[in-house]
C-alpha cells in the first residue's frame, strides 16, 4: 500500500483534497508541490488564498453536506484546513470507502469543546475545571444560586475562532457579555504564559513533536502577536508539554497532525487549553526555522511516510501581518520593502485582496543566530510594516 503511494507521489497520479482554501491551505499546497501530488481545494470564495495555486479549484461551502460529499469523491485521500465542517458529509465519504484523515470522528470530538474537556478528564490531561451549561440562562441560574462564582471563562461548545466564542465574566457588569447557546464555564487561569506543541503521528505509529513556541498575544485583538520559539519554559516544563502532546496523539490513535495550546499557570503548571487537529498559526515559522516544516510533517504522516526531523536551524521570531484597525477595503501594504531588507526576514502574503481590522492578512518569520536578535529585528518589521486599504 505504501509503496504506492510513494509511486504516485512521484506520478502526478495522487489526488489530495483539502477543505477549505485559507492561508493554511495555501501553504500545505507548496510543500505538496515539492512532490508530485495533484490538489483539490473546496472553498466558497474564488479568491480564497489557495484557490489559485491549487491544480483544482471546487467552489462551495464546508458546512454544506452536499458541497463536502461531492467533493470528497474526487479524491484519493481528503484532509482539512479547518475545523468547522460537515462532519455527516465525511462520515458518509467514510463509509463509502474514501479515505480522511485525521479521522471524521477526531474533528467531532475537538469541534465540540465539551466533548474535547471531557476527553481530557478521561485521559488523565490537565486542564481547566469546567462545567456545561445549555444556555446563558442556566449560567445566569448557577450565580444566582452561589454555584458559579466570579470570575470564569464562557467558551461555546461550537464554532468559535480566534477568541470570538470566548467570554471572560469578571464581575456581574460583564453579564451582558454572556454568549447565547451551549456552552462550558472554565475557572479563569492565572495565565503566565502560553505555548503550543505541533505533534504528529503516523498510521505506523511513529510520533513526532516540534520544538515547544511561546505565544505572545496582542490584548487588544486578542490575537497571536508574535510567537517565538526557543521558548522561555523551563526545560521541565517543555518535557512536560511535550509529554502530554504525545499522550493526547497516542489516546486518540489520531494520524495527522495535532496542534496543542497549553497555559503554564502562576504556578508554573502546564495544563492543556485547547487543541486543533490540523496544521496551526503557531507553527508557521517551521517553514524557515525547522528542518521539517508543519505542512510538509502533515502530508508525511497522511501519507504513512517516515516523519521528518524537527530539529530547530535557528531561534525564530514570527508576527501575524494583521489588518490595521480603521482600514477596510482593497488591501494595501505599507513597508514591505524596508522589512525585506532586513537580514533574516521572510515575508508571507496570503493575497487576500480585502483587508479588514484584525484580519490575518500574511505572517513574518524573522531568523537570528540569537533569539534576542530576532526580537529586536521583529520590533523593526511591526513598527515598519502595515496593511491598509
Ligand atoms: N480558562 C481560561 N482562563 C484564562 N484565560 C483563558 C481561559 N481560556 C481561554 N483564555 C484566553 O482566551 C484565549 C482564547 O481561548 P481559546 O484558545 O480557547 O479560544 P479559541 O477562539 O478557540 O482559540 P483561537 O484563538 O486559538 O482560535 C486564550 O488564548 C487565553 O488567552
Ligand atoms: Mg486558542
Amino acid at each position: 500500500m505504501n509503496n504506492e503511494i510513494t509511486e504516485r507521489l512521484a506520478s502526478s497520479n495522487l489526488k489530495l483534497g483539502i477543505v477549505a482554501g485559507g492561508q493554511l491551505g495555501k501553504m500545505l499546497i507548496q510543500e505538496a508541490s515539492k512532490w508530485d501530488i495533484e490538489t483539490y481545494i473546496l472553498d466558497k470564495d474564488e479568491n480564497c488564498p489557495a484557490g489559485k495555486i491549487a491544480s483544482h479549484y471546487i467552489q462551495g461551502s464546508h458546512l454544506e453536506f452536499e458541497d463536502v460529499y461531492q467533493f470528497g469523491k474526487q479524491v484519493d485521500l481528503l484532509t482539512f484546513e479547518i475545523e468547522s465542517i460537515n462532519v455527516d458529509a465525511l462520515r458518509k465519504l467514510k463509509s463509502e470507502g474514501i479515505k480522511i484523515l485525521p479521522d471524521p470522528e477526531i474533528l467531532a470530538l475537538i469541534q465540540d469543546k465539551g466533548l474535547q474537556k471531557d476527553f481530557y478528564t478521561e485521559n488523565d490531561i490537565p486542564t481547566a475545571p469546567f462545567t456545561k451549561y445549555e444556555d446563558e440562562n442556566a449560567i445566569i441560574d448557577a450565580i444566582e444560586n452561589g454555584t458559579l462564582k466570579y470570575p470564569f471563562v464562557q467558551k461555546l461548545r461550537k464554532g468559535g475562532y480566534d477568541g470570538r466564542g470566548v467570554s471572560v465574566i469578571k464581575s456581574k457588569d460583564d453579564l451582558a457579555e454572556l454568549l447565547k447557546g451551549k456552552s462550558i464555564i472554565e475557572e479563569k487561569v492565572e495565565i503566565e504564559k502560553e505555548i503550543s506543541v505541533i505533534v504528529a503521528r503516523n498510521s505506523t505509529g511513529e510520533i513526532k513533536s516540534f520544538p515547544v513556541v511561546e505565544m505572545i498575544f496582542d490584548p487588544k485583538a486578542n490575537l497571536v502577536d508574535r510567537l517565538v520559539c526557543p521558548s522561555s519554559v523551563s526545560e521541565e516544563q517543555a518535557i512536560k508539554a511535550t509529554e502530554i502532546a504525545d499522550k493526547i496523539i497516542e489516546s486518540l490513535q489520531m494520524v495527522g497532525l495535532l496542534a496543542i495550546e497549553f497555559f503554564v499557570d502562576s504556578n508554573g503548571a502546564v495544563i492543556v487549553n485547547e487543541m486543533a487537529p490540523r496544521t496551526h498559526n503557531s507553527g508557521h515559522h517551521t517553514i524557515e526555522s525547522i528542518v521539517t516544516s508543519q505542512f510538509e510533517q502533515h502530508l508525511r504522516s497522511v501519507l504513512n511516510l517516515p516523519l521528518g526531523s524537527t530539529r530547530l536551524k535557528l531561534p525564530a521570531v514570527m508576527l501575524n501581518i494583521l489588518g490595521e484597525p480603521g482600514h477596510e477595503g482593497p488591501t494595501r501594504y505599507v513597508g514591505l520593502e524596508e522589512c525585506m531588507a532586513i537580514e533574516g526576514v521572510k515575508i508571507h502574503l496570503y493575497g487576500k485582496k480585502v483587508t479588514r481590522p484584525y484580519r490575518k492578512m500574511g505572517h513574518v518569520t524573522i531568523l537570528s543566530s540569537s533569539l534576542e536578535g530576532a526580537l529586536a529585528k521583529a520590533d523593526q518589521v511591526k513598527n515598519r510594516l502595515s496593511v491598509i486599504t
